[in-house]
C-alpha cells in the first residue's frame, strides 16, 4: 500500500551507506531479521514469564529471585531488538515509516516503556517488602505490560501485510 511521502530524514537514512548495505548485502538483512526475532523473543518471553508470576501464576516460585533472573535477560533482548530493528528500518525507512502497523508498534513500545517507568518508581521500589504475592499496583502494571508487549509483537508481524 502506498503511504504518505516520508520526511527527508527517513529518505536520508534509506539512501545512506547503511541503507544501501542493508539492501545490497545478501546476508545483512536476513541476519538482522533473525537477530531481531531472537531479541524480541528474549525480551517478550522473559517479561511475559515475570508478568504472569506477578499476576499470581506459579505461586511456588519466589518473585524476587525470578525478577533477578529475568529482568537482565529482558534488557539484553530489548537492546538487540531495538538495534536490529533499526537496521531493518534503514533498508526501507521512507516506506516503512508510513506503515500503520509499524507506527502502532512504536507507539505500543513507547507505552510499554512508560509502564516500566511507572512500575519502577511505583510498586517495584518496595520489591524487598512484598510479602509473598505482588501488591495490586504491581499486578496492574504487569497486566498492562503483558498486553502492550503482546500488542507490539502483533503490530510487528502485521508490518509485512500493510
Ligand atoms: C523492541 C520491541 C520490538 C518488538 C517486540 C518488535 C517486533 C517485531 C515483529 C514481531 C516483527 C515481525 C517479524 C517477522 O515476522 O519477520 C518485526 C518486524 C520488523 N521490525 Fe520490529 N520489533 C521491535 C522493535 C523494532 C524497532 C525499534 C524497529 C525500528 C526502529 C523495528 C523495525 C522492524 C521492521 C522494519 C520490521 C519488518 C521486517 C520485515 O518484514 O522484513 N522493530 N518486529
Amino acid at each position: 500500500m502506498e503511504h504518505q511521502p516520508a520526511a527527508s530524514i527517513f529518505l536520508a537514512l534509506q539512501e545512506s551507506a547503511l541503507g544501501h548495505l542493508m539492501r545490497s548485502s545478501p546476508v545483512m538483512y536476513p541476519a538482522a531479521e533473525i537477530l531481531h526475532i531472537m531479541g524480541f523473543v528474549l525480551l517478550v518471553g522473559s517479561i511475559a514469564a515475570l508478568d504472569l508470576r506477578l499476576l499470581g501464576i506459579g505461586q511456588t516460585i519466589a518473585i524476587q529471585p525470578l525478577a533477578r533472573l529475568l529482568l537482565p535477560l529482558s534488557r539484553v533482548g530489548f537492546i538487540v531488538a531495538i538495534a536490529m530493528g533499526f537496521l531493518l528500518f534503514s533498508a526501507d525507512a521512507a516506506h516503512v515509516v508510513g506503515n500503520p502497523a509499524f507506527q502502532a508498534k512504536l507507539l505500543l513500545i513507547a507505552a510499554a516503556l512508560v509502564n516500566v517507568a511507572i512500575a519502577h518508581v511505583g510498586p517495584w521500589r518496595k520489591l524487598g517488602t512484598w510479602q509473598g504475592e505482588a501488591p495490586a499496583g504491581a499486578k496492574a502494571t504487569a497486566l498492562a505490560s503483558l498486553l502492550l508487549w503482546l500488542g507490539a509483537l502483533t503490530a510487528g508481524r502485521l508490518i509485512a501485510y500493510l
